[in-house]
């Protein structure tokens, strides 16, 4: 039979190939991004998986499981997820154990709906319901032998055993059309592949050159994907003097650390810098009255850095698209976090125009 008779024969299955294809293609990106990632496997610091299990031990329902089974082992579970997510991917797109691992990618769906997605308000913003109910519907509908090894396995094996009688009585090991004898093999193959997979994962990530500090932070979350829409704009420039000048660092200690000069910050525009105690990207922002405000940019959510976006005056969060109003101490106005960003005290010298990050 071919392979357009067997489309023909099992309109259902086929009918889910672009379902199976997206699901597989975003589970297998989400756990190679992870390994690529050059901060989340870290066991500290914004984008981290530590990070984030500590925001999910705070305001998840499944906080007690996350304290006492996670979060002492943040790269081991962060590893461990982003292993799982190359497995079901790969199962569901080369149809290995298909309805195993649709199973496990709606389990998966609905931990990440739990904890990553659970202050996502309003709820259908999450994406992790939408892929758990896709999810469900691939392992209850299976993938009908469709473009699968599993099927081209069991049809090898059935035309062995036609072929071969002697197979007939063997034990369920030596019999090549035994179910479980089959299910055991493509766990293997399953196993070997991912394996491999995240292997060449992590060793590209060691290959990429080291994160610059604007970079750190800006990682998707365990079960998320940058949100369509989130478009923050990190803004053109650094800030003006973000690095603290010789004239800085002597002014320093008295009115705080230079940044700049209002002439330098136009209304509407922002600049970056970085936050000398705790290492953190700061954002600093000219509203429109003229005045000025300045934040931490990691994200309450997950810990991605945030950008200004000029064209709405907010600044937003790239990877599920928390979006910050700095003229109101960046109270939230959207997105998946109740909390606003840290605001750093900043002094503007109104004769000199100078602005200072105090301390
Ligand atoms: S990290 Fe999720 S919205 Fe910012």
């Amino acid at each position: 039979m071919t392979i357009a008779d067997r489309l023909r024969g099992s309109v259902p299955a086929a009918a889910l190939l672009p379902l199976r294809f997206f699901l597989g293609g975003m589970f297998l990106y989400a756990g190679l991004d992870k390994l690529l990632d050059p901060v989340f496997l870290r066991s500290d610091g914004p984008g981290s998986i530590a990070f984030q299990l500590q925001e999910f031990a705070r305001v998840s329902p499944l906080a007690p499981l996350v304290t006492i089974f996670a979060e002492p082992f943040p790269v081991l579970v962060g590893f461990g997820i982003a292993l799982l997510e190359i497995a079901i991917g790969l199962g569901a797109i080369l149809g290995l154990l298909y309805r195993w691992s649709a199973l496990a990618g709606a389990g998966l769906s609905i931990l990440f709906f739990l904890t990553a997605s659970w202050t996502t308000r309003p709820y259908y913003l999450g994406p992790d319901l939408p892929y758990a109910l896709g999810w469900i519907t691939l392992a209850a509908a299976g993938a009908g032998g469709v473009l699968t090894v599993e099927g081209w396995l069991a049809r090898r094996e059935a035309r062995l055993a036609v072929r071969q009688p002697q197979w007939q009585g063997a034990s369920r090991w030596e019999d090549p059309a035994d179910p479980g004898r089959r299910a055991v093999l493509q766990l293997g193959v399953l196993a070997a592949a991912s394996v491999g997979v995240a292997t060449l994962g992590r060793a590209m990530a060691r290959s990429a050159p080291a994160p610059t500090a604007a970079a750190a932070g800006a990682s998707p979350s365990p079960g998320g994907s940058p949100t369509p829409g989130a478009t923050a704009q990190p803004s053109p420039s650094t800030v003006a003097g973000a690095s603290p000048s010789p004239e800085a660092a002597a002014t320093a200690g008295v009115d705080g650390t230079l940044l700049g000069t209002l002439d330098q910050l136009p209304v509407g525009q922002a600049g970056r810098f970085q936050v000398q105690s705790s290492g953190d990207p700061a954002i600093i922002v000219r509203l429109p009255d003229g005045s000025v405000a300045a934040f931490d940019a990691v994200c309450t959510h997950e810990g991605c850095t945030v950008g200004y976006d000029p064209g709405s005056g907010l600044l937003l969060c790239p990877c599920h698209g928390a979006a910050f109003d700095p003229a109101h101490h960046a109270e939230v106005v959207g997105g998946p976090t109740n909390r606003p960003l840290p605001e750093l005290p900043i002094k503007v010298d109104q004769a000199t125009g100078r602005i200072y990050l105090q301390a």
